[in-house]
């Protein structure tokens, strides 16, 4: 592929994208934040794909913002030429979003994973926001997606010591799905995002799009917009082949696009 920092691939119905910076645990350097929206972008606008999975390595997942890059910036430099801003439209896909963590999901790394939609976790996963360590808070969604996802008061523990929480407790908090062995990790994910995948692409979208509203706006806008979604579904095909196929006992024979 024409990417230094990623691997991408296409699994049947399924876009990978695997972070590949091996020397720095996958630190989200401006290369990598630029190749990893393009190329979540270009899936995000591929019909064959209906679902993306994003990993790294069995060491880390990403181990957080190039902290060497980062170091001598100013002010200015990540506000006006703000190195992590093509992660807005990684965030922004329409497809859904499945992250597989292994290792180091730090800083950067694990606001990366809260970009995605689901969280599967091998039993090796560590998750943090060490960025207080470092004279700085998480500065891509940690203090918004990390309350949001455990809680304000778990979220404002670790943003505050940079404590890290291992896979189980993670999933406990509410941040992961479901752990895995790590030797499963891949198989798990790219089942969920097959399973994801075969079903319609527009309905996939429809429910991702309300869900996110959830995160982003208050419950009544939000009921709104679902209760709108919902409404504009039956005026695609694959709500009456879905019903039908209910009704006739068969399996669906949905579209994809
Ligand atoms: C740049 C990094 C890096 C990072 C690791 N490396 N993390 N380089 N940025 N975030 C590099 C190391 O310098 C080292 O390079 C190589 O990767 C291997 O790492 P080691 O430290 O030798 O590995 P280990 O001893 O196993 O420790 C792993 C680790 C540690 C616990 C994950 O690397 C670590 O603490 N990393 C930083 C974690 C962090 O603070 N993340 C938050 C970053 S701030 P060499 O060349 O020495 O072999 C952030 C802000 C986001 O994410 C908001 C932006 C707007």
């Amino acid at each position: 592929s024409e990417y230094t920092t990623i691997v991408t691939e296409t699994r049947g119905r399924v876009g990978w994208i695997t972070l590949n910076r091996p020397e720095a645990l996958n630190a989200l350097n401006s290369t990598l934040a630029a190749e990893l929206a393009a190329a979540a972008v270009a899936f995000d606008r591929d019909e064959e794909v209906g679902a993306i999975v994003v990993t790294g390595s069995e060491r880390a997942f990403a181990a957080g913002a190039d902290i060497k890059e980062m170091a001598g910036k100013s002010a200015r430099d990540m506000s006006v030429d703000n190195p992590f801003a093509p992660l807005e439209d990684f965030a922004r896909v329409r497809t859904p979003v499945v992250a597989a963590v292994a290792g180091y999901a730090l800083g950067g790394g694990c606001e990366l994973a809260m970009m995605c939609d689901i969280i599967l976790a091998a039993d090796t996963a560590v998750f943090g926001q060490p960025e207080i360590d470092l004279g700085v808070i998480p500065g891509i969604g940690g203090t918004q997606r990390l309350a949001r996802a455990i809680g304000y008061y778990k979220a404002a523990e670790l943003v505050l010591t940079g404590r890290r929480m291992a896979a189980d407790e993670a999933e406990r908090a509410g941040l992961v799905s479901r752990v895995v062995p790590a030797a499963d990790l891949l198989a798990e994910a790219g089942a969920v995002a097959d399973r994801i995948a075969s079903r319609s692409l527009p309905v996939a979208y429809a429910a991702k799009q309300a869900l996110r509203a959830s995160q982003e706006t208050t419950a009544a806008e939000g009921l709104r917009l679902e209760r709108t979604i919902f409404a504009s579904l039956f005026a695609l095909d694959d709500q009456k082949e879905g019903m039908s196929a209910f009704a006739e006992k068969r399996a669906p024979e949905f579209r994809h696009r």
